[in-house]
């Protein structure tokens, strides 16, 4: 069977005024690992379930928590703060996950057992070495090959809190610290770049938790406690504003169209992405915004324009689009001017080094671009770009948001596009094929 997508035509009106895309990946996989560590029956109504979440869930139900997958509710029955079942020779797949590898080793701070973690290619190439680091100050043991996957961690019975600064902004690091801390008796005092903080809305606002969060100049101070219950919760999972861009994209860069994108998640360390895309001239507009339990959920209006100009972009705002910049990249082939990122190499840090394949693409299409130094990219634009090249993308470490990233471009610019591991966007946003060729896509 072939392994490949081939698009060779620009998407056509749109068939649909308005589209939903799935849950939020980020929530979905704390969803899953924090009810494992409630004291009793958790539920989430749109869990995501991509293959992300789904490994995310094997690795709880190997540590001896009860699910119930349907198609609208998940159920997960918790045992506790300290009620995971460890075991003897426990090997735990995250599959291609980084925020499941990081957040679970937190999970086993306190295993009595030496428990393997492994992941797919991508994953054993990423660094674990920001979280072996903490956890380590909290009492755990880790053998591993420099700091990669496959890793062998065990716990100790009463964690100590820790003093720790998270120099890289990384949601994942961070969290992985916050959540070690809840199994210690004492304050964990945590210094932090920002970085996405769904985990201190869900400690604050569901386990209600005394978050105190103060600035002190570009770092966060986050104390937390050690807690000797959690309570169980239930939880309506919005959009994934990282899934619902490429469609804002899709949109921005074809001709005379305009989409509602409804219910997503919109929490302000997240949305770099939109107000990334309306600095370069971008039509997007945002309604009926609500909050809830501390995440902004609200519906996206774009629309096409030809009328985008480059961008000279501060770093400060790359932790906010940290999984869109493909596409914030694609965005500057078609303004006006030349478009500079500084700052991106945590981008290559990615599932795969998604700055060197930003350049490898744009490249491909014939655009003209460079890596500047301080890991940056400079982009030289052109309005009226119209690809009709042969471009054949592979061997990208089925890395799901260069393949999405792909077929958007190739609906909105043209050329006859060739994308290898056609099936690798449901490791994040299975519903992704079926909502494009619902607004009208020819994709085969
Ligand atoms: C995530 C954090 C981000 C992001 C990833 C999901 C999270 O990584 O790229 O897709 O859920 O915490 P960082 O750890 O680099 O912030």
């Amino acid at each position: 069977m072939k392994n490949y997508i081939i698009i060779k035509k620009k998407i056509g009106n749109f068939q649909k005024k308005f589209i939903e895309v799935e849950g939020d990946k980020s929530l979905s996989i704390r969803f899953v690992l924090l009810s494992a560590l409630t004291k009793g029956k958790c539920s989430a109504i749109n869990l995501l379930k991509s293959e992300d979440v789904l490994n995310a869930i094997n690795c709880i139900k190997k540590l001896g928590i009860k699910t119930i997958l349907k198609r609208k509710k998940t159920e997960i029955f918790g045992r506790g703060l300290f009620g995971l079942k460890f075991k003897k020779n426990l090997t735990l797949d995250t599959g291609n996950s980084g925020t499941t590898a990081r957040l679970l080793c937190s999970l086993l701070i306190d295993s009595n057992y030496q428990i393997k973690i492994t992941g797919d290619k991508s994953l054993k190439k990423r660094d674990m070495k920001r979280i072996i680091k903490p956890l380590k100050k909290f009492g755990a043991f880790f053998k591993s090959k420099n700091g990669k996957l496959p890793l062998i961690i065990k716990g100790i019975k009463f964690p100590r809190p820790i003093n720790f600064t998270e120099n890289l902004g990384s949601a994942q690091c961070k969290s992985a610290v916050m959540i070690a801390a809840l199994k210690t008796r004492g304050v964990t005092k945590l210094k932090c770049l920002p970085s996405r903080n769904h985990t201190e809305l869900m400690f604050k606002n569901i386990f209600k938790i005394p978050l105190n969060i103060v600035k002190k100049k570009k770092y966060e101070m986050i104390n937390i406690n050690g807690q000797k219950e959690l309570k169980p919760f239930n939880y309506k999972i919005p959009g994934d504003i990282s899934s619902a861009s490429f469609f804002i994209v899709l949109t921005l860069l074809s001709k005379d169209k305009i989409l509602k994108i409804k219910n997503v998640n919109l929490n302000s360390s997240r949305i770099g992405v939109i107000k990334i895309l309306k600095m370069m001239g971008g039509k997007i507009k945002i309604l009926n915004l609500k909050k809830y339990k501390g995440e902004r959920v609200g519906d996206i209006i774009v629309k096409s324009t030809n009328k985008l100009n480059s961008i000279n972009l501060s770093s400060s705002y790359n932790s906010s689009a940290i999984d869109e910049f493909l596409l914030i990249f694609l965005v500057a082939c078609k303004c006006k001017g030349i478009s500079i990122f500084n700052n991106l190499s945590e981008l290559n840090k990615k599932e795969s080094k998604r700055l060197d394949w930003g350049i490898k693409i744009l490249t491909l299409m014939g655009v003209k671009v460079k890596k500047i130094k301080n890991s940056g990219i400079k982009i030289w634009g052109q309005e009226n770009l119209i690809l009709n090249k042969k471009i054949t993308i592979k061997n990208y470490l089925k890395d799901h948001r260069i393949l999405m990233v792909s077929v958007i471009a190739g609906l909105t610019l043209g050329g006859n596009w060739k994308i290898y591991d056609k099936d690798c966007y449901k490791t994040s946003f299975p519903s992704f094929k079926g909502i494009i060729k619902k607004l009208g896509a020819k994709i085969e």
